[in-house]
């Protein structure tokens, strides 16, 4: 029984509760939030006795009946409470973007390895359903080779969206607490990472970063990279205050083609849904195949991720995204901030370049090292 503690008791960390709460190798037992608010909501409706709900993360580390943690805070705030939770020998999944700046992620990678316990970088769009269906297509070899990747970022509004609190907002424009805008640089880290799990690392990144609504948002902007072996890719992210979308939680719309040598690739929803359309759809050999026979709830992705991370820790391998794969991401998403500031392209340090990971949920052959010793 692996038992977890939350630290951030937000917008999103009902999601993350799920995953623990439908899983029988897995109990929350503590919380922490320094929001008394989301404290006392939060440790009400997962069960969480008033003795074990914390405003001080600390206490919570200090406790022996919690085994790992759950980082769910704003950005700023992410090196400094993983480090301390992994000097407490707790294993850690953190939320995307991992850090702020590479030097604080290699820190925490090289700490995680130092104290023997298991770092997450938790990234759920690898595990939505539908992307995990257009990988396995493509590794099926139904596109031939991989030539590039276009993703599209489309937020509007819904009537069915959740809400969400003025100060989940409030942090996120503000750069020194995010490290970059909303939508390139947050919830960019998801495209970034799409890039990453089908092409791997980029070599070269080439950003115009726009600004709208007063500069709350990054938007129109657009990221184009290369790869190492000559594919392209880029990110279109555009903000339509006026475009409806079906969604459950944000309104936002998530677009992906992938196109290889002989078919190309769609899928077509991600946080909600605007195309009435399958989720994945294929073209080759002159024929179009629609693929509806998997989950598309957004929620499934942080459900996969979070059950994944039990497993990994129960099962003793290596989890998804280790440490350094979610190094890897960021070091992509930092490399769309500094092109925009500077003007001209960046090039990703070869050193920061390994394969990409087996398929999450997978069997990945032989377990990697994981540090649970
Ligand atoms: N994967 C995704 O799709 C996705 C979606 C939303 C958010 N996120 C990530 O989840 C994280 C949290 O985002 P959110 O939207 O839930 O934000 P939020 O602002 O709603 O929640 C953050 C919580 O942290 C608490 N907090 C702040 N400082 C604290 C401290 N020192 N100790 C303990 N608690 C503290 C706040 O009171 C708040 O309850 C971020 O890393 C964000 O990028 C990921």
């Amino acid at each position: 029984m692996i038992r977890l503690g939350i630290i951030g008791c937000g917008r999103i960390s009902d999601l993350h509760a799920q995953a623990y709460l439908d899983h029988p190798g897995a109990t929350i037992t503590a919380v922490a939030d320094t929001d008394p608010g989301n404290l006392a909501t939060r440790g009400a409706a997962w069960g969480v006795p008033e003795s074990a709900r914390h405003q001080d993360y600390r206490d919570l580390l200090a406790r022996s009946d919690v085994d790992a943690v759950e980082v769910l805070v704003p950005h700023h705030l992410h090196a400094p409470i993983t480090l301390d939770a992994m000097n407490a020998g707790k294993h850690v999944s953190l939320q995307k973007p991992m850090a702020l700046s590479m030097d604080d992620a290699t820190t925490m990678v090289k700490a995680g390895h130092d104290l023997g316990v298991t770092f997450k970088v938790f990234e759920n769009f690898v595990f939505y359903p539908p992307v995990v269906r257009a990988r396995e297509l493509i590794e099926n070899g139904e596109i031939g080779e991989l030539l590039s990747i276009r993703v599209k970022s489309n937020p509007g509004w819904s009537p069915t969206a959740w809400d969400v609190p003025a100060a989940a907002s409030a942090w996120r424009i503000d750069e020194a607490k995010c490290g970059g805008g909303p939508l390139v640089f947050d919830d960019g880290h998801h495209k970034f990472a799409i890039a990453w799990y089908f092409l791997g690392l980029a070599d070269r990144v080439h950003a115009f970063i726009g600004s709208t609504m007063d500069g709350l948002l990054d938007a129109p902007s657009m990221v184009s990279w290369t790869h190492p072996d000559g594919q392209v890719g880029s990110l279109e992210v555009v903000y339509s205050p006026d475009l409806q979308l079906h969604t459950e939680q944000y309104a936002q719309d998530d677009r992906v083609e992938i196109t290889g040598t002989r078919g190309v690739i769609w899928i077509t929803r991600g946080h909600g849904r605007m195309l009435d359309v399958p989720p994945v759809i294929l073209y080759r050999d002159g024929e179009t195949r629609g693929f509806s026979d998997m989950p598309t709830g957004w929620e499934t992705s942080f459900l996969n991720s979070g059950r994944h991370f039990v497993d990994a820790l129960l099962g003793g391998t290596a989890p998804s995204l280790t440490g350094e794969e979610g190094r890897d991401v960021l070091s992509f998403a930092l490399a769309a901030q500094e092109s925009s500031r500077t003007g001209g392209p960046v090039s990703l340090a070869s050193g920061d370049r390994r394969p990409v990971g087996p398929l999450p949920g997978r069997e990945p052959g032989q377990p990697r090292e994981t540090g649970l010793g």
